[in-house]
């Protein structure tokens, strides 16, 4: 394995597709190999664009525009950080043999649209997930229902994230304002929605799932401790790391993160997301890329999630060891507002162990995600009750 010099002519270039706060832990870990790191987003001063040797704004779902930049730069590595791509532009480039695109394109392709990979996992590899149909109309939605998926029940664009578009129908009446808000937020319209059964779940997890070489050369997959979470309108609120689970629960989450991962291939660090009730587990979809619940890594591993995904990358050994118990809670958007002044970072850090990571997003929403309090603790309890508390105390103005 070798590695040559940023921002000289032996450059190792790693190219960013989105660069939100898990892109900018990404190019941080890059820049301490001295990879030389590109980021590229829809908007100017996005959080990876802070800690990059150069930085791009381009519309990501326009394949020509995402080409032409690829052209220009000829990066080793193509990274994305972000389901919205075109990636046409990926599959293109993959052929083409100039960079290699992480984990692969067949891996983008397949987890931008909930179609793509559902029918993989359920029907292909024939893995428990919750019952599920899809829809171009609502009169097929409706129908669907009927016929066996029943209420409660979740309706989701078949391509969107962070929730968006999505929502719990408890009965029929909910249903036709479910479908008009699935067709209005998906990130794309592809013209269909997923309806799935709701799974009742004890609680869900994300298990961080690493692909990378081994001393001999061959891949190897690992598996971090299990991290829990509270999402809350499809967008995460709280994670927690590890999360206790039954052994028959743990060993067959890790076969159905081994099966999916091993199907998709490439090198890289996966967030396969499961639901757990007792002994059973469900799978619920998977990013080819770290995971915003596994934030957390960052105080409680001794590398964590953005660390790993690097490694893997560029074909160095890993440790997916747990160092610490510790959990996450979001620092929100309380304002709209562009310039945003926080304060009461001086009394969130006055907490035992606790640390603070703000992204620097140059606009504030209502809801965004602006940051992330990270603790440790003797429990999981302990780490949550203090996370919580320290983002509470970050406020904006
Ligand atoms: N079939 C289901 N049964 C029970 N809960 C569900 C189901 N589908 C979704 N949820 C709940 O909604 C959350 C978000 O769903 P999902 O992961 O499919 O959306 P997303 O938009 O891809 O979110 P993200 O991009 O944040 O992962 C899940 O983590 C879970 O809490
Ligand atoms: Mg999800």
């Amino acid at each position: 394995m070798k590695i040559g010099t940023a921002l000289c002519k032996s450059a190792t270039k790693a190219m960013l597709l989105g660069s939100g706060e898990l892109g900018k832990e990404i190019a941080i870990s890059l820049q301490r190999y001295g990879v030389e790191v590109i980021a590229v987003d829809r908007y100017q001063n996005a959080p990876a664009h802070h800690v990059a040797h150069r930085s791009h704004v381009i519309d990501m779902t326009d394949t020509e525009a995402v080409k032409k930049l690829i052209a220009s730069e000829r990066p080793n590595y193509i990274i994305p950080e972000i389901e919205a791509i075109g990636t046409q532009a990926l599959a293109d480039i993959e052929k083409d043999g100039v960079s290699t695109v992480v984990p692969n394109a067949r891996a983008i392709q397949l987890t931008m649209n909930r179609e793509g990979i559902r029918c993989l996992v359920a029907d292909q590899l024939n893995l428990p997930t919750s019952r599920f149909a899809f829809a171009q109309s609502f009169d097929e939605l409706r129908t669907a229902v009927d016929n066996g998926i029943g209420y409660p029940c979740f309706v989701k664009p078949t391509m969107s994230s962070s929730g968006k578009g999505q929502s719990m129908v408890k009965n029929a009446d909910q249903l036709q304002a479910a479908w008009d808000y699935a067709k209005a937020s998906g990130r794309v319209d592809t013209g269909k929605v997923i309806v799935e059964a709701a799974v009742d779940f004890d609680f869900e997890i994300t298990l961080l799932t690493v692909r990378a070489l081994n001393g001999q050369g061959n891949i190897e997959t690992h598996f971090c401790d299990s991290i829990g979470h509270i999402q809350v309108n499809g967008d995460y609120r709280e994670s927690w790391q590890p999360q206790p689970m039954s052994a028959a629960a743990l060993k067959s989450a890790q076969e159905i993160a081994f099966k999916v991962t091993n199907e998709i291939g490439g090198l890289g660090l996966f967030g396969v997301e499961l639901f757990i009730k007792d002994d059973y587990v469900w799978f619920s979809e998977v990013s080819p890329r770290p995971h915003d619940t596994g934030m957390v890594t960052m105080v409680t591993q001794k590398q964590n999630e953005f660390e790993l995904h690097v490694r893997a990358i560029l074909g160095l050994p890993v440790n997916t060891g747990l160092r610490q118990v510790g959990a996450s809670a979001v620092i929100l958007g309380t304002l709209a507002t562009k310039d945003v002044v926080y304060a009461g970072l001086d009394e969130a850090l006055a907490i035992t162990d606790c640390e603070i990571r703000l992204f620097a997003k140059p606009e504030a929403m209502i809801n965004r995600r602006l940051g992330v309090a990270l603790t440790t603790a003797e429990t999981v309890e302990q780490a949550r009750c203090k996370a919580v508390h320290a983002a509470s105390l970050v406020v904006q103005t």
